[in-house]
């Protein structure tokens, strides 16, 4: 990959894993590059949100899974022993696919985490808040409402709060799971535009709604097919001249 750095900002490494014996992940390796959008696609039930919560290690709290392997952010396991998972997890927001803001205003949502955080000055929290909404692609939308409730927002300009809340804690990493499935073309468009500005700054994993987004947005994509990682490659490359049979089977919309 060429990439002005030696280390991967995430390395999945040969991570296999389990739910009840039942394997949903064999044998994953993997690097992800910062700044850069890195997609991970593929049909139903492949792993691809397993893989994504195994980031930030929102599947601790499951029972009765299997897990061996590594994942290593900034070369560190952060399944080591003695890691700060609620540091980790500030390190590596996640954002999922159904939009859902805390009640309250607009400016109190984005406010919460670094609230929570111990952030008290009222000026870093306004720049926080002018911040992340203009991250989020957002801004000037709603730069006007900022105590309206949250709850009047619609469903696009929720996915993009939802954005900016997890900005708002300066994260170096941002998951999403099919962060534009339930919004229209317009919508999405605005949420991939502010996912263009983001990696400018951050490490992007997304899970795709479809495959023409995953084409849209990606700089590397993965293709999972039944807990297998398939192909991993540049996205330029992968979804016009795909080398598997499997991938191209996929991307030219013969099964899946
Ligand atoms: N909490 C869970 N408990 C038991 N099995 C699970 C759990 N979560 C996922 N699985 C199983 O693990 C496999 C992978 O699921 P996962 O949700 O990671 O796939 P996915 O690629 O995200 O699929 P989709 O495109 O439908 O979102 C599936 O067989 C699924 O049934
Ligand atoms: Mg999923």
């Amino acid at each position: 990959m060429s990439h002005n750095q030696n280390h991967p900002k995430i390395r999945i490494e040969n991570v296999s894993y389990a739910y009840d014996g039942k394997p949903a992940l064999h044998d994953v390796t993997l690097d992800v590059p910062a700044n850069a959008i890195t997609v991970f696609f593929g049909p139903a039930g492949g792993g691809k949100t397993t893989l994504l919560r195994l980031i930030n290690r929102l599947n601790d709290l499951v029972e009765g899974t299997q897990m061996s392997g590594r994942v290593l952010l900034d070369g560190q396991d952060i399944y080591a022993p003695g890691t700060d998972v609620p540091g980790l997890r500030r390190r590596v927001g996640m954002v999922f696919a159904l939009p859902l803001p805390l009640p309250g205003t607009i400016r109190e949502n984005v406010v919460y985490g670094p609230k929570l955080a111990g952030e008290r000055d009222q000026t870093r929290l306004e720049e926080i808040v002018v911040r992340s909404l203009t991250q989020a692609a957002l801004w000037d939308e709603v730069k006007d409402r900022l105590d309206s409730p949250a709850s009047a927002l619609s469903g696009g300009q929720q996915q993009r709060l939802c954005i900016a809340r997890s900005l708002a804690l300066s994260p170096e990493v941002l998951l999403l799971d099919e962060p534009t499935s339930g919004l229209d073309p317009i919508s999405t468009g605005k949420v991939e535009e502010s996912l263009f500005e983001l990696k400018q700054q951050y490490t992007i994993v997304i899970v795709p709604h479809s495959i023409q987004q995953a084409a849209r947005v990606a700089d590397y994509a993965a293709f999972f097919l039944m807990g297998d990682l398939i192909e991993y490659r540049p996205g330029t490359e992968i979804f016009t001249a795909p080398r598997d049979q499997r991938t191209e089977d996929y991307v030219t919309g013969r099964f899946g």
